[in-house]
């Protein structure tokens, strides 16, 4: 019997890991590493900041930063959320080129991920990079403006790093996400009836807003020498 088991067991971890591999190489090809540069530079020309431009902390222009988040990083927030073999909605607020959302979608072909981008030369970035993966999509939309429905949604992504904290709570001992951002959320998931995961990079949701902290992960990011996730799901 445990012969029998050990077979099973290994032979999905193989599975697995076959999966991993082609998701890696079909991400580099179409978004790679060597052209992250050029992906950066279109990110600070839709943020509005000529090369080299100093601005102060306050400048709202600062929410509307471009970065990519570490695949290593969300490769771990979603293995905790241990949904591999399910049918999952994944959702990436502030999807920039659409690197994290064709991450998702490559990575699990029965999913159906999709990310939504304020700005519009990023969003055609996206829908170019992305043209040949059938199960992702991404829309065009200030999602502070204009919430999301994500009624229908299992996990939430969002690289917020550069978005505004202007809190701390104690309890949490972490950085609040800022209001419009948390009501953002409230409105989108309002009608969401699953047992949704809301993965905040370092700023906690506001427990004040119905959402729940289950678990704070330590992943690698080296555009801030590391991050924290935020996991959250709503109270019932
Ligand atoms: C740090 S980037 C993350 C990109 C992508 N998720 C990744 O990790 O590769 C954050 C993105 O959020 C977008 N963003 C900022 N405010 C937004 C808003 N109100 N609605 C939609 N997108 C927004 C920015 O334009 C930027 O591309």
């Amino acid at each position: 019997m445990l012969w029998w088991v050990t077979l099973v067991v290994s032979a999905a971890w193989r599975r697995q890991v076959a999966r991993e591999d082609a998701a890696s190489a079909a991400l580099e090809a179409a978004y790679p590493e060597a052209e992250l540069g050029l992906r950066v530079r279109l990110g600070r020309e839709a943020q509005g900041l000529a090369p080299g431009a100093v601005v102060r902390s306050t400048d709202p222009r600062l929410e509307l930063t471009y970065g990519e988040f570490s695949i290593d990083g969300v490769r771990r927030c979603l293995e905790a959320a241990g949904l591999e073999e399910k049918e999952v909605r994944f959702a990436d607020i502030g999807s920039g080129t659409g690197r994290i959302a064709a991450f998702a979608a490559l990575r699990n072909p029965r999913w159906e991920c999709r990310g939504y981008e304020i700005s519009e030369t990023l969003h055609a970035e996206a829908l170019r990079r992305s043209a040949e993966i059938p199960n992702v999509r991404f829309e065009r939309r200030d999602v502070l403006l204009d919430p999301p429905d994500l009624s229908d949604v299992d996990v939430v992504f969002a690289y917020a790093t550069a978005f505004p904290a202007p809190e701390w709570s104690p309890d949490l001992g972490a950085p609040l996400l800022d209001n419009r951002w948390t009501r953002m959320l409230q409105v989108a998931l309002r009608d969401n009836s699953r047992k949704c995961r809301v993965m905040i990079t370092d700023r906690a949701l506001d427990p004040a807003a119905g959402f729940v902290l289950d678990e704070v992960l330590d992943v690698p990011n080296r555009e801030t020498a590391g991050s924290l996730v935020f996991i959250h799901t709503r109270e019932d």
